[in-house]
């Protein structure tokens, strides 16, 4: 019956309200994610995503701020209410089992129509309404306009850009759905203000549609600001190839990164597209680049590596005596700031076509030499993250393949166990066939391959085959297999008798096994449980052997 009453009330002031923009009329236009609903549903107007009962208490909302807001404070406060609701109150907001309740709409960052949505009751629609602000006076006389970034013609010192990330969101789609409830509202507080997503100014794309509109945007801004002005460009990405194309847009604007600090944002942000997309954000500080300096590629590599060591040097000083915890991500991100500074203080790299390397597709197949240059600032990076509980002198005589197993193995006694991380890590250590090592790549149970998998498989043949520890693994394997660590110790001894070999590696081996005793009583690490035992035994059968 009361649904009946919303139904009639709805039809009663449908056109009407449509007509004053208290409800959308507005057409859902083809797009990545505005497809969607599209697609799945057929719905083609925005008003098809909300029930009549969300369209009667959304449509009178908006309805009532417009007639009785007072000024335009008012009017922008009641702007985000009615959003804050519109993001809970539409068909595609699920019912969240755990909760209990309503979830937003943008619970991650796609147009999901579902069938299980909810629809709040006024009781529940009013906690959102009245939705805590955190509210900083702001004492400027800031003048705030709508425009593209690549033609503003506004003369600014500092100007402070977070710019989209290829097409990890598409902004200007997703936008629509709160564009739809807002025209009245925006006309009325900001009447000098455009009420569309203006789609086509929107960078979007990958490769060199993207490329171009970034070139445009920092070469505009630069030449908007003084000689000593500044830039602030936050940035967040894991992948080398766009870290690479970054520091090319920022070179051909005319700008160098001079500094850059670590934050975290929203790290476990849901719903962006398959990929490393966000973890931590960079701030970069850019000014106009003044050398005219030319520079050799092979030369950038040194001096690359230089401040790499740098950075990391004096992020771990900060480390000890602050404690700001500093992970592998921040280390890494650091890593390529530091590549982008080099890079970006030349005039020319000698041999490098900027402009043909921003035309290239990203997903081209070959690597730009800004690219590798960028590989090696990684690989610079992992050569100094040293897990605990090994020294500096043992990781630098290990190889690729046994740090991405020391690493990774300490990676899972911290309990990750997803593959991103291994292949993350893989890349950073240039390992190419690094399933070879795993024993499990099934997603969130990835796991190193344990000495008894190993077993004596491929020992001997090149490459990890003849590391040391891969007889260390086959010598935990034999201790476990003979249920003997005699029988591990020996087998150490005879492969490693020539020159007494085996006396000037002990204490490496021991190092070796110490760290891996680290997986006894460690439950994100059950499954070494049957050879834990075996490696500790063995440790000590190492450290006590003697002539
Ligand atoms: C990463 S988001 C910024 C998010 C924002 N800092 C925040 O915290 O809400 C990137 C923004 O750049 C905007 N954008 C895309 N193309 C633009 C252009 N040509 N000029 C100005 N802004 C643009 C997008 O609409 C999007 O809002």
């Amino acid at each position: 019956m009361r649904e009946k009453k919303v139904v009639d009330y709805l039809q009663e002031h449908f056109s009407e309200w449509q007509k004053k923009g208290y409800i959308p009329d507005s057409q859902i236009y083809s797009g990545y994610n505005t497809d969607q609903p599209i697609r799945e549903r057929g719905w083609k107007f925005w008003h098809q995503l909300f029930n009549p009962r969300q369209l009667v208490v959304l449509g009178l909302l908006n309805k009532y701020i417009a007639l009785f807001s007072k000024n335009k404070r008012e009017t922008t406060i009641g702007l985000l209410g009615l959003n804050n609701v519109a993001n809970r109150f539409s068909k595609l907001s699920i019912w969240d089992t755990g909760a209990e309740k309503g979830a937003q709409t943008f619970s991650n960052q796609a147009l999901n129509t579902l069938n299980n949505y909810a629809c709040r009751s006024s009781f529940n629609m009013y906690v959102l309404w009245r939705f805590a602000l955190n509210s900083t006076p702001i004492q400027s006389d800031a003048v705030i306009k709508l425009c593209d970034a690549q033609y503003t013609d506004c003369n600014c010192e500092y100007w402070i850009t977070d710019p989209p990330y290829a097409d990890a969101v598409n902004y200007h789609e997703l936008s629509e759905y709160f564009l739809a409830w807002d025209k009245p509202l925006i006309k009325k507080a900001f009447p000098d203000w455009y009420t569309d997503s203006k789609r086509v100014l929107a960078i979007k794309g990958t490769g060199a549609e993207f490329n171009k509109s970034m070139v445009e945007v920092y070469r505009n801004l630069a030449a908007h600001m003084p000689y000593n002005g500044m830039q602030i460009v936050m940035f967040t990405h894991q992948d080398t190839k766009v870290w690479a194309e970054l520091s090319m847009i920022l070179w051909s604007a005319g700008l160098q990164v001079t500094a850059a600090w670590c934050i975290a944002t929203e790290t476990e942000s849901g719903g962006l597209k398959q990929g490393n997309y966000v973890k931590g954000t960079v701030l970069m500080v850019l000014r106009k680049r003044t050398s005219t300096e030319i520079v050799f590629e092979d030369d950038l590599y040194e001096e690359v590596r230089d401040a790499v060591q740098e950075q990391i040097e004096s992020m771990r000083d900060l480390d000890e005596i602050e404690n700001p915890d500093f992970n592998d991500g921040d280390y890494l991100l650091a890593a390529y700031v530091s590549a982008l500074k080099v890079l970006t203080s030349y005039a020319e790299i000698e041999g490098l076509d900027v402009q043909y390397e921003l035309e290239k597709a990203r997903d081209n197949a070959g690597n730009s030499p800004v690219t590798e240059i960028i590989n090696s600032a990684r690989k610079e990076a992992y050569d100094y993250l040293v897990p605990d509980g090994i020294s500096t002198a043992d990781w630098s005589k290990l190889t690729a393949e046994e740090r991405f197993y020391i690493k990774g193995l300490s990676m899972e006694l911290n309990g990750v166990h997803t593959l991103a991380a291994f292949q993350e890590l893989a890349r950073g250590f240039a390992v190419s066939e690094y399933t070879d090592l795993m024993g499990s790549i099934k997603s969130n149970a990835v796991r190193l391959k344990l000495p008894t998998e190993f077993k004596m498989n491929h020992v001997n043949d090149p490459g990890f085959g003849e590391t040391l520890l891969r007889h260390v693994l086959a010598a935990i394997y034999q201790s476990a297999n003979k249920d003997n660590v005699q029988e591990g110790c020996s087998y150490l001894r005879s492969h490693y008798a020539a020159n007494n070999q085996y006396w000037a590696l002990r204490n490496r081996i021991v190092a070796l096994l110490e760290f891996m005793s680290k997986v006894r009583g460690n439950a994100n690490v059950a499954h070494w449980d049957n050879v834990a035992e075996y490696i500790y035994m063995l440790k000590e059968a190492v450290r006590n052997d003697s002539l």
